[in-house]
């Protein structure tokens, strides 16, 4: 079975009672929950993680090089912040796929730029926490596409 690792930046751990009107009620527990569901429909391993500290998130993607076939990843404000996190994820050789819940293009302008875009391999903006779903769907199609071709 492969793995997938989804991975959540800073503040993400508040989820439900954090800005609601902008994040909706659903928790992280919820999100995770819904990973395990869909990872199991997929018949992928989810490995899930939250984080506020940006070290820990490049060591997580990190590790993923040898332990993941793709990535789902909520950078959260580091989106806006981190080349370190954009080149940590440029080392990585499977499919990234980048989750915004809210429309970040819709908001404060700092929320345009996103440093991860440009080495993700799609970005789903504004979904609600239903991107996660839609971000597995599309790495479990990507992989089982790079499988074909082996
Ligand atoms: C976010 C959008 C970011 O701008 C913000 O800093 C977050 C969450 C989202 O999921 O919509 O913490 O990544």
């Amino acid at each position: 079975m492969k793995t997938v690792l989804v991975l959540n930046g800073p503040n993400l751990n508040l989820l439900g009672t954090r800005e609601p009107d902008i994040y909706g009620r659903e928790t992280l527990a919820d999100v995770e929950a819904d990973c395990r569901r869909v990872g199991a429909e997929l018949k992928l391993a989810i490995e899930f993680h939250q984080s506020n500290r940006e070290y820990e998130i490049i060591d997580l993607i990190h590790a993923a090089r040898e332990r993941a076939a793709g990535v789902v990843i909520n950078p959260a404000a580091f989106t806006h912040t981190s080349v370190a996190i954009r080149d940590a994820l440029a080392a990585f050789d499977g499919p990234i796929i980048e989750v915004h819940i809210s429309n970040v293009h819709k908001r404060e302008a700092f929320r345009h730029h996103s440093f991860v875009s440009g080495v993700a391999t799609g970005v789903i903006v504004g979904c609600g926490t239903e991107g996660y779903a839609l971000a597995l769907r599309r790495i479990a199609t990507l992989i089982g596409e790079a499988g074909k071709r082996l």
